[in-house]
């Protein structure tokens, strides 16, 4: 690994005094950089080493950071190892798009997230429910943005779960996402 650095130094050294070379490693790095922190989006090293908890306590602190002028609170009941990585992973993107929505589209300055897990064996359903208090959206905006919510919404439905957007004008947005047994 050290020899294969120190020839990549080497060369890159020798390119580096050419200026189109200069332009090329330049872009190379930059594309390097953005699929490193894509393939961060897609699949969050912490969340199988940490387990859902901390993944999302970490994404919350950092996007708070981010954004300290939205106040933001998280509260996680039950234990999210009663579920399939794939259901964890599930509402691990849940909260990223709703967070991201948040900031791109709603004018909040309050947002609360909730997420509770089974807390027995007789009860199998879990609940996310993630509300800002912005200026809230038509029941057709869904279908005129992107494709995050039309996304997430075919994920949850695809494990037979349930999702919900709720929203009156000006009084934010309530995204609910269940699932498991939820009769
Ligand atoms: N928290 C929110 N507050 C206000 N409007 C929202 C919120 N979340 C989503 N929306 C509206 O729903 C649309 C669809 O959202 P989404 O599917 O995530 O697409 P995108 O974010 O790429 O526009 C957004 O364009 C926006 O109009
Ligand atoms: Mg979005």
């Amino acid at each position: 690994m050290g020899a294969l650095n120190r020839t990549i130094d080497k060369a890159n050294e020798a390119l580096g005094q050419c200026l189109p070379c200069n332009a090329i490693i330049q872009s190379t790095e930059y594309l390097h950089s953005v699929t490193r922190s894509l393939l961060k989006t897609l699949r969050p090293p912490d969340l199988d080493e940490l387990g859902l908890e901390t993944a999302l306590e970490n994404l919350v602190s950092n996007w708070k950071m981010a954004h300290p002028e939205i106040d933001c609170s998280l509260i996680i009941r039950g234990d999210s190892r009663t579920h399939s990585e794939s259901i964890n992973f599930l509402y691990y993107r849940a909260v990223q798009e709703g967070l991201v929505n948040i900031v791109r589209h709603s004018r909040a300055d309050q947002v609360s997230i909730e997420l509770t897990f089974p807390i027995n064996d007789q009860d199998r359903s879990s609940l996310l429910k993630l509300t800002d208090n912005g200026i809230g959206m038509l029941e057709s905006d869904t279908h005129n943005g992107g494709l995050g919510l039309i996304g997430l919404r075919e994920r949850v439905l695809a494990v037979g779960g349930t999702f919900t957007v709720q929203s009156h004008q000006p009084s934010g947005v309530y995204l609910i996402i269940q699932t498991g047994n939820t009769s």
